[in-house]
């Protein structure tokens, strides 16, 4: 008797990911991969073309998965795993319906992203980029008593907005330069990640109010979009700083901007903005105290391996219908 040899499951990659995630899939030897083989996104046209049919979708936060891509991608899309902790760029209530399983990315990126944010804290309130100007630029004249002082985190307050593993990981590395409080809003209080970090829970009206500097971790949601906004910039000290490296979409760049140009608050650091990437001729890049990074949080070699490794296990574990290292709950 002919057996009947059975297709493999067709897997589309959006985006030329690291060699890690891709090499677990090719060596999986259990679907057939195509792969838009560039650094830049796929073109949403090319994509709807490419995942009509598809049982899996290998995607980055630049790709929309919504209800018009999932419809052209049909009944046999099993699973979605995104190379990204943030999960914004795709319809969860979508997803849901047609029983489609999501992988993430969460804890491999925390330490690149704490990290990061350190830096661009440091960066902000030390103001780095405009020293290293001046420095090339002429500025330099002689010493002088008050020129490019800044703000230091010794005996400061730190408040983080949307406390989670990001938000720990960053109190901790702040600790040793001497904060003397850290406090955190969150819908709810987080007594087991605070205790980790001597944290305490206050109102958003409380954290705009007292904090020295404020870090932006929360996903962004219906509820957090906007959230950082005139109403919460008109609470903040005058010598505070504001970090994001969550998603540009929970702040209001406009209040931003008028906060920082009237003095409301002394600086802002940013990694993420809407749109990204941000036009070279936005307002916010005219302002020496605001710092604008290309939403490179996450980005070192060892941290984007491991979240390309771990989309790719996500992906397979889907395929296979067995449990996914880092499950998205929809
Ligand atoms: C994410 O993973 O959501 C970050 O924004 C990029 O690493």
């Amino acid at each position: 008797m002919q057996k009947t040899q059975q297709a493999l499951p067709r897997v589309y990659v959006t985006r030329r990911v690291p060699p890690e995630g891709l090499k677990i899939l090719r060596q999986s030897g259990m679907c057939n991969i195509e792969l838009w083989d560039s650094d830049d996104p796929v073109p949403r046209q090319e994509l709807l073309k490419k995942v009509s049919g598809v049982d899996g979708l290998l995607c980055v936060l630049t790709e929309k998965i919504d209800a018009e891509l999932l419809n052209i991608a049909g009944p046999n899309l099993k699973v979605v795993s995104t190379m990204s902790v943030g999960y914004d760029h795709l319809s969860r209530d979508e997803l849901k319906k047609r029983g489609i399983r999501v992988g993430y990315t969460p804890d491999v990126l925390t330490d690149s992203v704490a990290e990061l944010t350190v830096a661009l804290l440091l960066a902000t309130s030390r103001r780095l980029i405009e020293a290293v100007n001046e420095a090339k630029n002429g500025g330099w004249g002689t010493w002088r008593t008050m020129w490019l002082c800044g703000y230091e985190l010794s005996q400061s307050t730190v408040g983080i907005l949307g406390l989670g593993r990001i938000g720990v990981a960053i109190a901790k590395r702040l600790k040793p330069f001497g904060v003397k409080r850290f406090i955190y809003t969150d819908v709810a209080p987080r007594p087991e990640l605070a205790a980790q970090i001597q944290a305490e829970y206050v109102s958003l009206d409380e954290l705009a109010k007292e904090s020295d500097f404020l870090a932006v971790c929360c996903a962004l949601t219906p509820e957090t979009q906007g959230i950082c906004n005139s109403a919460l910039f008109n609470k903040m000290k005058n010598t505070s700083i504001f970090i994001n490296t969550s998603r540009g979409a929970v702040v209001n760049q406009d209040d931003l901007y008028n906060a920082l140009t009237s003095g409301q608050i002394a600086g802002a650091g940013l990694d993420v903005t809407v749109p990204e990437p941000l036009p070279t001729d936005h307002p916010l890049f005219e302002l020496k105290n605001c710092v604008i990074l290309p939403h490179i949080a996450s980005a070192t070699i060892a941290t984007r391996n491991a979240m390309s490794a771990l989309a790719a296990n996500n992906l397979l574990a889907g395929l296979k219908g067995e449990a996914m290292l880092k499950e998205l709950k929809l």
